[in-house]
């Protein structure tokens, strides 16, 4: 039986960690909460850490693009073309992840614009929304050579801009694409055929983890998974309230 004094313990314990969480929200820190699989996105927890939006000093997409620059913290910026930092809607309650611009990216400075980006556009129309009601973005920002694996020192020197993304952005649900995207936000190697399908939270914003398009191309068998993934997506956001402009189809 927990006693008074234990009760005064675990009070005083929850609002120092209130407070620290507050502070790392003001300062622009975002903490790697990664809560257990919640069931249904509605039981994620609410307990989110977010810069404070009001401070006059609040980051927005724009400030956060100005800080990545000309990047030179990995060794990708030797050979990159353009820096690829996201696109869509900087309000949009969905967004996509994915792990870093292929060759196309590369060229145009956007995001999913290759035969994957083609999957991914289908796929997001099927959810009755267009590219630009959404968000997408990567871990990577700059196109790792003949599309090889990120490296552990590129995700590290490129994350922190996506939580940033993700800390302005504020969306309503996020789906990865892919193992890194996933294994980036979520903090554990888990292989994506276990992570995809289950809700899990980053920052207390419901994640979706699901295939990524480019291994959908190769391996057309596992579309109907990533649908699946989708769909349950899909009724996440009506449960919140949040309807795509266009109706899906059937
Ligand atoms: N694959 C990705 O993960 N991202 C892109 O932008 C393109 C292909």
């Amino acid at each position: 039986m927990a006693t008074d004094d234990d009760r005064a313990d675990l009070r005083q314990l929850v609002a120092g960690l209130r407070t620290y969480l507050e502070a790392r929200g003001r300062s622009g820190l975002l903490g790697v909460s990664t809560a257990a699989t919640p069931r249904t996105p509605a039981a994620a927890p609410a307990l989110r850490v977010v810069p404070d939006m009001d401070a006059p000093d609040a980051p927005d997409l724009a400030s956060v693009r100005q800080e990545l620059g000309d990047c030179q913290r990995c060794k990708l910026c030797g050979e990159r073309k353009n820096i690829v930092f996201g696109t869509g809607n900087p309000d949009a309650a969905l967004v996509f992840v994915g792990e870093a611009p292929g060759a196309d990216e590369d060229e145009q400075g956007e995001p999913f614009v290759g035969r994957a980006g083609q999957l991914l556009t289908k796929m997001i129309e099927a959810m009755g929304f267009g590219r630009s009601d959404v968000y997408i973005c990567n871990v990577l920002k700059c196109r790792p050579p003949q599309n090889r694996n990120p490296e552990p020192d590129e995700v590290a020197s490129c994350e922190p801009f996506l939580q940033k993304q993700l800390a302005v952005l504020q969306p309503r649900m996020i789906v990865t694409l892919g193992k890194f995207a996933a294994h980036a936000l979520l903090r554990e190697q888990t292989p994506i055929t276990r992570l995809r399908g289950n809700f899990r939270t980053y920052e207390g914003i419901p994640l979706m983890p699901t295939y990524h398009p480019a291994f959908l191309l190769r391996d057309p068998s596992r579309k109907r998974e990533a649908w699946e993934d989708l769909q349950a997506v899909m009724a996440a956001l009506r449960e919140m309230g949040i309807e795509p402009p266009n109706a899906p189809r059937a």
